[in-house]
């Protein structure tokens, strides 16, 4: 059964394709003959909301009129409306009927397929792109163009703008206690060409196997592998990667502020034995501070490369702190490695935007990014409580796992199936993330890996509402 519902100047008209013409098909609602008539229409409805096509505030067909049209019972149509409005797709006001709710209706971006109009919000991994600083950032590009020598626009440094390399060593130091020369600092166009560029340098110094940490975040294990080195899977449990298992490798890559995602921290005495296993092996840790900018419960845990800056190369990134959009990362490496990563740099003859670096560098400078990351906290923690608190009140069996950082929450399932989660989300064109997608062997923990900060500010509650609607689902 088809009909189509199109959007008017002071409502919504319906008709039925076979039956009447309209000038213009937006709409169209395929659900079919059946007994799930309900899900189908509430289906095809959340779909056209997700994906723009029915935009906030169009206002709906009365059910009688949407039923009419459809040619099923009006029942149909108002248990499709309750359950959308009970996700928060749609608000249901008297007297003035039905109309769509304000959901974020950009294409998703990153894992979810964006064809299939996933609502992708309570997916980890990136910022609420709405609160980039767009004016701070417009001032110093402005600042950058109109005072910086014409050589800004040549080809310039293979470490990259030697104006960020200094803003960046004095703000590591300061921020992070990394112990940082400018010289040993070198910029990339994110945190996963860094490490492309790694992979390929291990490769090239002979060293053919690199530890990750299981679970871990997928793409860089692709990335590591495309580089040469084969991949190697370590364990982690509460206090972090499990240092013992470390035997076979030369190389680790690790989140030691904030292990992603299991979200916990490596302990004290596990950062003193992986210095130990790094020196006794000739060996390198790749410290990848994805977030540590966010700490929430308490002054965030210095990095470890301080322990030892000759064999921990840090990782830094402005994809969380910033946007990914901004497309700048860093490292700073050990002097030994600085030549061989050069040289694989040569090779590469990779660009990143000098104009972009230059901007990074003013918005150090004159604190504007310290400043955006004092509200960028409060903001997230906001949120991470929110959901946390969601979690208690509707998900008592779900338990946060980790410190009270970052952008994601891990919440670990003791007697529920993960992927029957995943799957009802999934049933509901809602994205969600668990243990199993980041994970190399068995997972020997179930849980949801859930993102609070890719929503704007005005969709999280509904993001919440979303994600409320989902877990009191049996
Ligand atoms: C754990 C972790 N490391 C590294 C990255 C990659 O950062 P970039 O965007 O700089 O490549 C991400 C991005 O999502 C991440 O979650």
């Amino acid at each position: 059964m088809r009909g189509t519902v199109r959007p008017s100047g002071l409502g919504l008209q319906t008709s039925s394709s076979s039956k009447r013409q309209t000038t213009l098909p937006d709409l169209l609602l395929d659900i079919g003959p059946g007994p799930a008539r309900a899900a189908a229409v509430e289906q095809a409805l959340r779909r056209s909301i997700i994906g723009g096509r029915l935009a906030s505030g169009t206002r709906l067909p009365s059910s009688r009129e949407l039923a009419r049209d459809l040619g099923c019972a009006r029942a149909t149509v108002v248990t499709a409306y309750e359950q959308l409005v009970a996700e928060g797709y749609l608000v249901a006001a008297a007297g003035s009927g039905t109309t769509v709710a304000s959901v974020r209706t950009s294409p998703p971006a990153g894992e979810a397929d964006s064809s299939k109009g996933f609502f992708t919000d309570l997916l980890p991994g990136e910022p609420d792109p709405s609160s980039f600083p767009r004016q701070a950032w417009g001032v110093a590009l402005r600042k950058v163009l109109h005072t910086s020598p014409d050589g800004l626009f040549r080809y310039g440094d293979r470490r990259g703008l030697a104006e960020l390399r200094v803003a960046l060593a004095g703000y590591l130091a300061r921020s992070r206690s990394v112990v940082v020369d400018p010289s040993r600092v070198v910029i990339f166009g994110g945190f996963a060409s860094a490490l492309s560029v790694l992979a390929t340098t291990f490769h090239r110094l002979g060293i053919d196997r690199v530890a990750v940490e299981d679970p871990g975040l997928p793409p860089l294990r692709k990335v590591i592998t495309a580089g040469g080195p084969a991949i190697v899977p370590i364990r982690v449990d509460e206090h972090g990667l499990r240092v013992d298992d470390l035997a076979a490798a030369r190389v680790v890559l690790c989140t030691p502020a904030h292990q992603y995602p299991m979200g916990v921290v490596l302990s004290a005495t596990r950062r003193v034995a992986l210095i130990d296993w790094a020196r006794d092996n000739d060996g390198w840790i790749i410290e990848d501070d994805y977030d540590g900018e966010f700490r929430y419960d308490r002054r965030p845990v210095g990095a470890m490369q301080g322990l030892d800056p000759e064999r921990v190369i840090y990782g830094g990134t402005a994809s969380k702190s910033l946007a990914p959009g901004v497309g700048l990362a860093w490292l700073v490496l050990p002097p030994r490695l600085l030549e061989p990563v050069l040289d694989t740099l040569r090779q590469r003859r990779d660009t990143v935007s000098s104009i972009e670096q230059a901007a990074l560098a003013d918005f150090i400078a004159t604190g504007r990014l310290d400043r955006h990351l004092r509200s960028q906290r409060q903001h997230y923690r906001r949120r991470r409580d929110s959901l946390v608190q969601l979690l208690e009140n509707h998900a008592p069996w779900l338990e946060v796992a980790g410190v009270s950082a970052g952008l994601h929450a891990t919440a670990l399932l003791h007697d529920r199936d993960e992927q029957a989660i995943i799957e009802r989300a999934a049933a509901r064109s809602v994205a969600l993330f668990g243990i199993a997608n980041h994970s190399i062997g068995a997972p020997t923990r179930q849980g949801l890996v859930i993102g609070y900060s890719r929503s704007a500010a005005h969709a999280f509650p509904q993001a919440l509402e979303t994600l409320a609607g989902i877990l009191n689902l049996r």
